[in-house]
């Protein structure tokens, strides 16, 4: 076999370097030996966005992006959202290896003993305006919960991220149906531990004076097949998020926090909601090759389209396409389906997204389902963030564990003024002015 290197030349120098080629990947770190003088810093690799640049080795998610492969710990994602459900995902994901009845029972058990949150947080909740997004809320309650549990900082501790994980992924559904509750001037709700995973978070949403309220079975387990396609997606930038923050040794409740605000943006977790925004703003299918013109025109984003690594169909998109009508069955019809199967159908055959490999990935459809279920749109970030909860957590700790991992502090190709001296401001010139301006951004 050939050897595993790189030779690279500087054109510069004239001299060669061979560099190591590991899994088809060469550190960046190999390249500051090329030089052109003994005090050059080196090269660097200029990457912004990360678009070619792997940050950490895992085990956790492999996603092929040309097939539309994606599996969980070596699972292939489809197979799991039919035979799984998401507490049995997320021990996966978190512990690597899918358990047996006694284990699944012990964390189904110890995820569900930390529902319950403290009396403060809904203090903490009633101090946000009523119209308060959720995600907003989110970030905050979430980052709060470290002041509840200090001892989270000791993240060397196995027992401490053990428990810390199992509290947070018992929390979230609690507190997004809290945030929720708070936006409608409604009573919280207390988790009711007979229930299972999603169908205890259906009723702290949505029960209101019934005494036992049992979730719709068919919601209840697609909003689990939801909750599976959702829990881990690699180095995405909310996972990226949690392991920059939590590189600086920051407890994990801070670092999910960071994830949180990292998926409400409409990039990324926010994009389900973008979606829905974007429908309702189409309004009729007549209207799909106006707004598919728009969209290539640069007015606006087809949102729901597109992915840094999918350049193919996302298969989470496609197993939430079918899913769609299952719980059409339950609950009728979402009119705005029709006006996506348009966008689709045009956008697939158009040389604009063809070209770029634009297809559907997971938040195209996801909207439609969770509103046909009764989540109000600005509440759909909040379901991406609970199940995601359970990969930011793997991502952290395989972070902590990760000797190759120091604090996360990227460099940076400096590109502003040389060395100025200080003028007095009665001898200084006007400030820039709108014209002028080269980098007044703010
Ligand atoms: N509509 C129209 N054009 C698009 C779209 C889109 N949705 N997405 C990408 N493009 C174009 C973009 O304008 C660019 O064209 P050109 O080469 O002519 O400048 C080209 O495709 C490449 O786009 P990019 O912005 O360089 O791609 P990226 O890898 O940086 O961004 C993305 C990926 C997901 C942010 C982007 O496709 C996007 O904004 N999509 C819409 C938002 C969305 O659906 N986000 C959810 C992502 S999946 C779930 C998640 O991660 O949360």
């Amino acid at each position: 076999m050939a050897k595993e290197t790189l030779t690279i030349t500087d054109n510069r120098t004239g001299k060669q370097y061979e560099i190591a080629v590991d899994d088809g990947v060469i550190r960046a770190d190999d390249l500051k030996q090329i030089k052109t003088a003994a005090d050059d810093p080196g090269i660097m690799a200029y990457d912004p966005s990360f678009g070619n640049t792997a940050s950490c080795k895992s085990r956790i998610s492999y996603i092929d992006g040309d097939k539309g492969i994606l599996r969980y710990r070596g699972y292939d994602i489809a197979e799991l959202a039919e035979k799984s459900t998401y507490l049995e995902t997320a021990y996966l994901i978190v512990k690597g290896e899918l358990p047996d009845k006694h284990h699944l029972s012990m964390w189904q058990h110890n995820i569900t003993i930390h529902t319950m949150v403290h009396e403060n947080i809904k203090k903490l909740m009633e101090g946000f305006r009523h119209d308060a997004h959720p995600m907003g809320m989110m970030v905050g309650t979430i980052g709060a919960l470290s002041t509840f549990y200090p001892e989270a900082k000791d993240i060397d501790s196995l027992e401490s991220r053990r428990l810390q994980t199992r509290r947070l992924i018992g929390k979230v559904p609690t507190l997004a149906a809290y945030a929720y509750r708070h936006s409608k001037g409604l009573p919280y709700v207390y988790p009711d531990n007979d229930l299972s995973y999603t169908g205890n978070f259906l009723q702290m949403m949505f029960r209101m004076t019934e005494r036992h309220y049992r979730p719709n079975p068919v919601l209840e387990r697609a909003l689990d097949v939801l909750f599976i396609l959702h829990a881990d997606h690699e180095q995405n930038c909310s996972a990226n998020a949690v392991r920059s923050v939590g590189s600086s040794h920051v407890d994990p409740y801070s670092a999910v926090a960071a994830g949180v605000a990292a998926l409400y943006g409409p990039l990324h977790g926010g994009a389900n909601e973008a979606v829905i925004r974007m429908l309702q703003q189409i309004g009729s299918v007549d209207k799909v090759p106006e707004a598919i013109r728009k969209f290539k025109a640069g007015d606006g984003r087809l949102m729901g389209f597109g992915h840094r690594i999918y350049k193919n169909y996302d298969p989470r998109g496609k197993i939430i396409k079918k899913l769609a009508y299952e719980v059409f069955e339950a609950t009728g019809k979402n009119p705005l389906i029709d006006i996506a199967l348009e966008l689709e159908r045009i956008a697939l055959e158009d040389d604009y997204f063809v070209k770029r490999k634009l297809y559907p990935n997971v938040d195209f459809y996801s909207g439609i389902i969770y509103q046909a279920m009764g989540f109000p749109v600005n509440t759909f970030p909040v379901l991406f963030a609970i199940p995601r909860t359970s990969g930011w957590m793997a991502q952290w700790a395989e972070m902590v564990r990760d000797p190759e991992q120091r604090i996360s502090r990227p460099r940076q190709v400096y590109i502003g003024e040389s060395e100025r001296t200080y003028e007095p401001i009665e001898t200084r010139r006007a400030p820039l002015t709108r014209e002028d301006a080269v980098d007044a951004a703010i």
